[in-house]
């Protein structure tokens, strides 16, 4: 016990340290403090980062720097409608800001102009809008939310990932790399990491909009809502029931009651998916497109599903199952795998560009990821199934202070420190906080979480 609490004020203490100050204010928490490796930009605070630090202040009855970060990414948020691309769309919010000090200070964002690959951010704004919503919950006050500039922000996003364009599809096209995994790994297209946020800053704007001044915006989300689910829960779903329709799929069917809908083609099943699916488990494909299932499992797309009912109850009971008996491949020795299995050899080679951050088994290419700590333990709360998160932070807490709170960790089941992993990574530390916080306080879950109440019309397409 007391060494417990031990590692808890390390942890906070770490945390404390991180905080970034704006003109004599808290307003987030900067990605990594390590000493001993390059800053490039992890000494900016990354709103997806921030996420898990803010929940930690929430919980703890510690709104302001929360309150403080919602203002200023708002303020960062791009306003004008452009044609010019080299500017960001309207209604996008940055990866990164940071404070720089002339004869006042100010705040520098970035939208991806900076970042390596020039990778724009497509989950900020649905992480700030998901927080909105926590900060709602947490503090009972909705005032904030309610404020014009704030409804025209949820508004602009909105109109950024509602509108019509090239697709037609419910789900939301995005290039590679525009979320956690932000480097080149054959993401682009509909991933479901990026599904599963769109997802939940819909349910959240659905309740911040006002009725009055945004009535067409929260029927245009509703409405979404309706495609987005159905379609996630039917298509990108797979257990061996499902493996077996696939596998006797027929192709090049045409018009509009085919079965074979995207003309996936069975050859694409991949040899490992077979022996690794078990009777009561199953999971949300990695992406979804014209002629292709990504059938690699990814983390926090799944954990999301389940935290926020993206998933149905029995889907997020099969994703627990999966991880339950797939321990050594998703657990191993550190919570949680980013994605299952890596792509190696001429894949590897292919679909990352033969990138060495990106070696199998290492960093995005399944690598595992302290952070995901506390979206396992609310999936695992939110399923009835706390005992997983207590045995996973059982295995965290027994490295994370002595390996010096890493990014990221390395090999097949996550023995080695990450290659060029930062230490002190924040997310790290907040993340064990957060599954602390939950562990104690199961009312906690409130703050991210959604029930299954959203009725889903299942003749809409
Ligand atoms: C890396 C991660 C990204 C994170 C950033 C700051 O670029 O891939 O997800 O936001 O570091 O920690």
């Amino acid at each position: 016990m007391q060494a417990g609490n031990a590692l808890i004020e390390e942890a906070q203490k770490a945390l404390e340290d991180a905080i970034l100050y704006y003109r004599g204010q808290p307003v987030g928490t900067v990605a990594a403090r390590d000493p001993n490796a390059d800053t490039l930009n992890y000494d900016q605070c990354f709103v997806r980062d921030f996420v898990s630090s803010a929940l930690f202040f929430l919980m703890q009855g510690k709104p302001d720097i929360v309150r403080n970060f919602l203002v200023e990414v708002l303020g960062l948020q791009s306003r004008e409608r452009r044609l010019d691309c080299f500017q960001p769309g309207q209604g996008l919010h940055p990866a990164s800001f940071k404070v720089e000090k002339a004869k006042t200070e100010y705040l520098v964002a970035d939208f991806g102009e900076q970042a390596i690959a020039r990778v724009a951010p497509i989950d900020s704004c649905f992480w700030w809008l998901i927080l909105l919503r926590a900060y709602g919950k947490a503090t009972g006050d909705l005032t904030l939310a309610h404020r014009a500039d704030f409804q025209q922000g949820i508004q602009l996003i909105l109109q950024l990932c509602l509108e019509a364009r090239f697709d037609l599809f419910p789900t939301l096209l995005v290039p590679d790399g525009s979320f956690m995994i932000d480097r080149r790994m054959g993401v682009y297209g509909y991933p479901i990491e990026i599904q599963a946020l769109f997802y939940t800053a819909l349910r959240a704007a659905q309740e911040l909009l006002l009725p009055v001044t945004s009535g067409t915006y929260l029927q245009a989300v509703e409405t979404r809502l309706n495609h987005l689910t159905y379609h996630v829960r039917k298509y990108y779903w797979i257990d061996l029931q499902r493996l077996n329709e696939i596998y006797r799929y027929k192709g090049e069917e045409f018009g509009e009651t085919v079965i074979n809908r995207f003309n996936v083609y069975p050859d694409t099943i991949p040899s490992w998916l077979i022996e690794w699916l078990t009777d009561t488990s199953g999971y949300l494909t990695g992406n979804l497109g014209p002629g292709q299932i990504d059938f690699r499992f990814f983390g926090l797309g799944n954990l999301m599903s389940v935290i926020v009912s993206l998933a149905t109850t029995q889907q997020s009971q099969a994703v627990m199952n999966l991880i339950e008996q797939r321990w050594e491949d998703l657990v191993g020795h550190m919570p949680l795998k980013i994605c299952f299995p890596a792509v190696e050899g001429q894949d590897w080679k292919t679909i990352t560009g033969c990138d060495p951050k990106n070696i199998p088994w290492s960093y995005h290419n399944g690598g595992n990821w302290p952070v995901l700590l506390w979206f396992l333990t609310a999936a695992a709360l939110k399923t009835n199934k706390a005992n997983l998160a207590y045995k996973a932070l059982e295995i965290a807490e027994k490295r994370l202070s002595r390996d010096e709170w890493p990014e990221y960790y390395d090999g097949k089941t996550g023995k080695l420190i990450g290659k060029q992993a930062r230490k002190y990574q924040t997310w790290t530390i907040a993340a064990f906080l957060v599954t602390k916080s939950l562990l104690e306080n199961p009312n906690n879950l409130a703050l991210i979480s959604f029930d299954e109440d959203f009725n889903v019309n299942p003749c809409v397409q």
